[in-house]
């Protein structure tokens, strides 16, 4: 997820027996949380090429479609995130070439794609629009009618791109034929019974296989009906590897809940048992695919390196990688660490965490990583995607898909991934002091405990009315709880659009504390029993200058809730760095029921969308 002017495309695809057009709108449908300004499908007709597209909404390519109906068996269909061009109805995908002989989808960016336009003109060209794809389109169009056959003409073409981009294209003369091809742009595959289909992410497929193939990077695709042919980029056959996805459909829709963001908090404890199954034996932990205890006595320092949410809970494993392991570790933005000339030991371990697995700048951070030699290690919930297996190693946080923007039960996975690595490596290094056995124990318990979080729930809700209007939020706490702060005030900002200020409590004095007036908030994490005190005082500072406090807290003394304005107390678990990690769970509740009272669009914030497959 990220900052508009990343393009976050839907793509969708069918060829079978079925009616084209309605299983590519229902797959497009499923894709909406990726964010999107237009759409459009194309099917293919009696030797023809039919399309209708519309700006706005799906909605609007409904009625669109009713004005004016399609039909087909063999459809490919888009939903659009602006880059080049606005959205308007003619910059909405697909797009023809200039004889309409073949028509084509896009997600990415042809990053040359003005120089090939200017070729193209000089040759006659005309364009419809300000887009970089209809220029693809051009471009593959001139190629196909060199003679060979679609696969052959996309193949050539794209040798012509610079730039990261999935297409899938359909010719008016190939029949029941579509074309995709993947460049750093996501794309997968999914194989029926008499049907192929393809879409930019898995949800969209479910409802019809769970068979998938991830593509891999310049690899393309032949779609038939009863076939599926993958070549890489010279056009040598390569092996078709379906992988079953285990989610089940009900899993990436949005259950009972008003919003996925919702669902997905409530699916915690779920989520909880899912990333330790398996993992956890009687008093040790077990990762499956990873490096060799050599391996892990060798290495002198821990790189972290992700982007938002993910970098939050590269934040928490820095705690406990320190705090358990004494082990030496920084945490990076991705988008730094690429441009900013890292220092690495050669004994370094780089572990990437990303929730899609397709970020951007951590996966180009990774290939930085992987040009130095350094090992690399994923921790990625999207099975199949390229930083999964771009990586050495990767440990999957099996968090099920995540399709609410705002990320909630992927950071809990992470942490908990995270935690198990730091307990796996404490088992090979005989860590002294730390009882393995004691957080497995503990671990088997934190759904449980999830779960009783969760029945905080009704308070967040009262809170949420009583807080809505804050002008600015502080988000304080002390350790781990700071870090979770950050994580809590990003939630805020980013569906609220609450302006947050989030540090350490100790830094309040140093600068932020003249922010503090009548109206303000402060949320303080407070779950760790040795800082009580001197979070009591930092509660005090904020009220001396008129800000309301809201803790939330597994205290026990009673002191943190003497001193708050408003708390949410659970019962800790025997481990402070749980108790923090749990202690999101109201935060997320928070943000959620304050979007909700103030209306806003919570699925889908503005300015952002989920998945960011480009700088
Ligand atoms: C915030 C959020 C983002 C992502 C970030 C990284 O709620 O979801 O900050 O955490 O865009 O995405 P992944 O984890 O897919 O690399």
């Amino acid at each position: 997820m990220s900052y508009s002017n990343g393009d976050m495309c839907g793509i969708a695809g069918y060829v079978g027996e079925r009616n084209g057009v309605e299983v590519a709108y229902d797959q497009l449908k499923r894709l909406e949380y990726r964010g999107y300004d237009s759409a459009g499908i194309a099917v293919q007709v009696d030797g023809r090429l039919d399309l209708v597209k519309k700006a706005g909404t799906l909605n609007m390519l409904a009625k669109e479609l009713e004005l004016h109906p399609i039909t087909g068996t063999c459809a490919i269909g888009h939903s659009r995130w602006a880059t080049h061009g606005g959205p308007t109805d003619l910059n909405a995908h697909p797009h023809f070439d200039g004889e309409q002989d073949v028509v084509l989808v896009h997600n990415g960016i042809i990053e040359n794609y003005l120089e090939l336009k200017e070729e193209l003109m000089q040759k006659g060209h005309t364009f419809l629009s300000q887009t970089d794809t209809e220029v693809a389109a051009h471009v593959i169009g001139e190629e196909y009618r060199k003679g060979g056959t679609l696969l052959e003409a996309v193949r050539h073409a794209v040798r012509r791109f610079r730039g990261a981009y999935a297409f899938v294209v359909m010719s008016k003369s190939e029949i029941g034929t579509i074309v995709a091809v993947r460049n750093a742009s996501p794309l997968v595959l999914g194989l029926g019974q008499g049907e192929n289909l393809l879409a930019s992410d898995i949800p969209a497929l479910l409802p019809y296989t769970r068979q998938v193939v991830a593509m891999e990077e310049g690899h393309l695709a032949e779609l038939k009906k009863d076939s599926l042919r993958i070549v890489d980029g010279d056009g040598r056959d390569v092996p078709v590897r379906p992988q079953i996805i285990e989610w089940d459909v009900a899993a990436a829709e949005r259950g009972g809940y008003e919003h996925f963001m919702l669902k997905e908090i409530h699916e915690q404890p779920q989520v909880i048992r899912q990333c330790l199954a398996g993992r956890l034996t009687e008093d040790r932990v077990f990762l499956e695919n990873i490096f060799s205890d050599t391996v892990w006595n060798e290495i002198d320092r821990v790189n972290i390196i992700a982007c938002g949410t993910a970098f939050h809970a590269g934040l928490m494993g820095k705690h406990l990688f320190e705090k358990l392991l004494r082990l030496p570790t920084d945490v990076y933005f991705s988008s730094e660490f690429r441009y900013g000339d890292p220092v690495l030991s050669p004994k370094s371990l780089a572990v990437f965490v990303s929730q899609s697995g397709e970020t951007a700048d951590t996966l180009a951070a990774l290939r930085l990583c992987k040009s130095r030699r350094i090992r690399t290690l994923g921790i990625v919930n999207v099975v199949g995607s390229s930083i999964a297996r771009e990586c050495d190693r990767t440990i999957f946080t099996q968090a099920g898909p995540e399709i609410s923007v705002a990320s909630t039960k992927a950071y809990t996975a992470q942490v908990l991934v995270l935690s198990l690595l730091a307990l796996h490596i404490a088992q090979v290094q005989e860590t002294p002091g730390l009882r393995v056995a004691d957080w497995v124990e503990e671990l088997r318990l934190l759904s449980d405990h999830a779960q009783t979080v969760l029945t905080l729930e009704p308070e967040t809700v009262k809170l949420a009315e009583q807080l809505k209007n804050m002008p600015l939020c502080f988000f304080l706490g002390r350790g781990a709880d700071a870090y979770v702060g950050y994580e809590g005030a990003l939630k805020l900002k980013e569906i609220a659009y609450i302006p947050t200020q989030e540090s350490p409590a100790g830094e309040m004095k140093h600068g932020p504390l003249a922010l503090v007036e009548a109206g303000v908030g402060a949320i303080f994490g407070a779950t760790d029993p040795s800082t009580v005190d001197k979070v009591v005082s930092n509660i005090k500072e904020i009220q001396a200058r008129a800000g309301t406090v809201l803790s939330i807290t597994s205290d026990t003394s009673g002191a943190i809730r003497k001193a708050s304005d408003h708390t949410l107390e659970f019962q800790p678990t025997r481990f402070d760095f749980l108790n923090a990690l749990l202690s999101v769970i109201p935060m997320q509740l928070l943000a959620y029921h304050i979007a909700n009272a103030k209306g806003c669009s919570i699925d889908q914030p503005r300015n952002l969308a989920k998945s960011v497959t480009v700088e």
